[in-house]
């Protein structure tokens, strides 16, 4: 079939939309139609060619939410008509780590989906019998796409999939970081650093998690009263201060937990140095800049303080999502809040402007 796609054609270029071919599902995949897509970071950092590992000609996007079109053979978990969200980061179900409690980190199709490829090792995106790879193993920016069946998480069909796609990676990635990483207990003292789609997701987490004070920090006003709006009970203007302002908060000691959610190494070096001493957790969920380093002091660990990263926050997929997505519809995560603007495919390469600009949370590409 035809479908039309945003076309990473050339690194550092505005992304070409076009019609591409999409062939049919093979064995374990399924056709998806998709219904909205956020944009994320992530794209344009592989658009920008910042990525050292990005790849072109590929259709970009991954924050997407659709429904089922076709199954390929032995697809038994999914059906036509099922509301799926996409998921960059699978759940096999059998793989050593799928089987383990401690990651969600899974193993099964992780070596063809780096290079762009389904598990065969081949693409269904072309154009002129020409292959085009496939983005995270998602490639969302497009009309319809064809993913393997362990990507698909299903979800409730009452969630709007415009809101349901925010699930697909930051909003899940900052709620998971405080629910399945950090395992924040009630009555903690939680620090979150950013307050954009992920930050605004970790302050969320730790409110379901009753957490008793969550601070936020992040230097725009408009932002931190978001913050406020989704749970947290303080907030601070970010920069080199915020870390006495914080240890002075928490009688000189620091936080139970701290997050860092802004791809800033400075920011992450504050994150451990304002966990407590004794058991504080600093949970690092940005993504840094290419050969960049965190700098700790040893001394900060040696005292009892923790750092742990998490991708996807630490959810399994299929599973977690789901959940995720009925606690939104049991009205527990005002998700709505986050879709700052609706756009048009053919408009994807301004959704990268608001988002360099910080203009809104998120901007949500509407397909019908
Ligand atoms: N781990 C994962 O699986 C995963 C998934 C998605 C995104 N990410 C990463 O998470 C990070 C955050 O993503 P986002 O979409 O929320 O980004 P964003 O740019 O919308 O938000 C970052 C926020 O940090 C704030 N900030 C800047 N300097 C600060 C400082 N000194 N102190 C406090 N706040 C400061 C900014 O004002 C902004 O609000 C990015 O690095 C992104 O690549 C990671
Ligand atoms: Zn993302
Ligand atoms: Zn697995």
């Amino acid at each position: 079939m035809q479908i039309r796609a945003a076309v990473l054609e050339e690194f550092g270029k505005p992304l070409v939309v076009q019609d591409i071919d999409l062939a049919g599902p093979g064995p374990g995949e399924v056709l998806v139609r998709l219904s909205a897509c956020g944009v994320c970071h992530t794209d344009l950092y592989t658009a920008s060619g910042a990525d050292p590992s990005g790849y072109a000609p590929t259709v970009l996007g991954h924050e997407g939410a659709g429904v089922v079109e076709a199954v390929g053979e032995g697809v038994t978990s999914v059906k036509p008509g099922d509301h799926v969200v996409t998921l960059f980061s699978p759940q096999c179900r059998e793989c050593v780590h799928c089987r383990s409690p401690k990651t969600n980190l899974c193993l099964a199709i992780r070596e063809q989906q780096n290079k762009g490829y389904l598990p065969d090792g081949t693409t269904r995106l072309s154009r002129g019998g020409e292959p085009i790879r496939h983005f995270m193993g998602t490639s969302t920016f497009a009309e319809a796409t064809v993913m393997p069946e362990i990507a698909l998480a299903k979800v409730s069909p009452e969630a709007p999939l415009e809101v349901a796609a925010l699930f697909a990676c930051g909003l899940t990635t900052g709620l998971g970081a405080a629910m399945y990483t950090a395992k924040v207990e009630p009555g903690s003292t939680v620090v979150v650093f950013g307050a954009g789609m992920v930050g605004l997701g970790a302050v969320v987490g730790a409110r379901l998690q009753q957490a008793e004070r969550i601070v936020c920090v992040d230097m725009s006003e408009e932002r931190l009263a978001l913050a406020t709006h989704h749970g947290a009970t303080h907030t601070l203007k970010g920069g080199p201060e915020a870390t006495d302002a914080i240890l002075e908060m928490t009688d000189g000691f620091g936080a139970d937990y701290t997050f860092e959610c802004t791809g800033l190494v400075g920011v992450m070096r504050q994150a451990v140095e304002t966990a407590r001493m004794g058991w504080g957790l600093c949970t690092v969920c940005g993504v840094a800049g290419k050969g960049e380093t965190l700098d700790i002091v040893p001394r900060y660990l040696i005292t009892g303080r923790r750092v742990c990263g998490s991708s996807f926050g630490g959810a399994k997929g299929r599973d977690n999502v789901p959940e995720l997505v009925q606690r939104y519809l049991d009205g527990e995560i005002d998700a709505e809040a986050f879709v700052s603007h609706r756009i048009t495919l053919d408009q994807v390469n301004e959704g990268f402007e608001l988002m360099h600009r910080q203009d809104g949370i998120r901007s949500v590409i509407r397909f019908d």
